[in-house]
């Protein structure tokens, strides 16, 4: 079973998203473990202070190296993924996502989002992570995504395994468009095809809508 530690000085932000949903339904049948930290747990002054400012000057404040030097040795194993959070990062894409499914233990350390001292970085941190071009108030989120999109892939997390064959990204392509009961809402209907039983057409008119859909929105993709 995969073991997640998150540390974080905002543990309380997890606790709906590891409660709820498919990714609550996986770690309640142990496809996976994920435990959350308070990073202040580590600090040892009595303000149980984890930031400083800046050497140098600047604004905002920098995650201080002791609490988390202490807390990471305290949680790491042999062998263990230890990642860091932050818009400076690798990007996050499907191939690392599912990399990470495969591993033992991981460890996600969200840094405030004026940084973290550099020694943290050099020290205790194997690879860096982003989620995109876009800077969010802390890291906690993004090491959110980042245990949503890997936990997709765990054998069993997602109920039917050919559910992850069929989505956007697996076949560099966007997703086509689905529809469910009623057949006819509001003047809007179901485009007759789908209700036509007729599977090799359909899947024809599905990687149609797919083609025009990434063309239009994601051109990238196609080259
Ligand atoms: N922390 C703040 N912004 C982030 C981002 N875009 N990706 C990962 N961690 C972050």
């Amino acid at each position: 079973m995969l073991r997640i530690d998150v540390l974080t000085l905002f543990p309380r932000m997890l606790d709906g998203f590891l409660a709820e949903s498919i990714l609550g339904k996986g770690i309640a049948a142990q496809h996976l473990a994920v435990s959350v930290h308070d990073l202040r747990a580590w600090s040892t002054d009595k303000h149980r202070t984890a930031d400083d400012r800046p050497f140098g000057g600047g604004a905002g404040m920098v995650l201080k190296p002791e609490p988390v030097f202490a807390a990471i040795e305290q949680l790491q194993s042999p062998g263990c993924c230890r990642i860091y959070l932050t818009p400076d990062g690798t990007p996050l894409s499907p191939t690392l996502a599912h990399d990470f499914s495969k591993q033992q233990h991981l460890i996600f350390l969200s840094g405030h989002y004026e940084g973290i001292d550099q020694r943290i970085r050099d020290g205790v941190i194997d690879q860096e992570v982003s989620i995109g071009d876009y800077v969010l108030t802390n890291g906690t989120l993004a090491a959110a995504v980042v245990i949503d999109a890997l936990a997709r892939f765990i054998p069993g997390v997602l109920g039917e395994e050919k559910s992850l064959t069929h989505e956007s990204f697996t076949n560099k392509l966007l997703d086509f468009p689905q529809y469910t009961r009623p057949a006819e809402f509001r003047g809007m209907s179901v485009p007759e095809i789908l209700l036509s039983g007729n599977h090799a057409e359909i899947e024809k008119w599905r990687h149609a809508r797919q083609v025009e859909k990434t063309r239009l929105v994601r051109p990238d993709l196609l080259k």
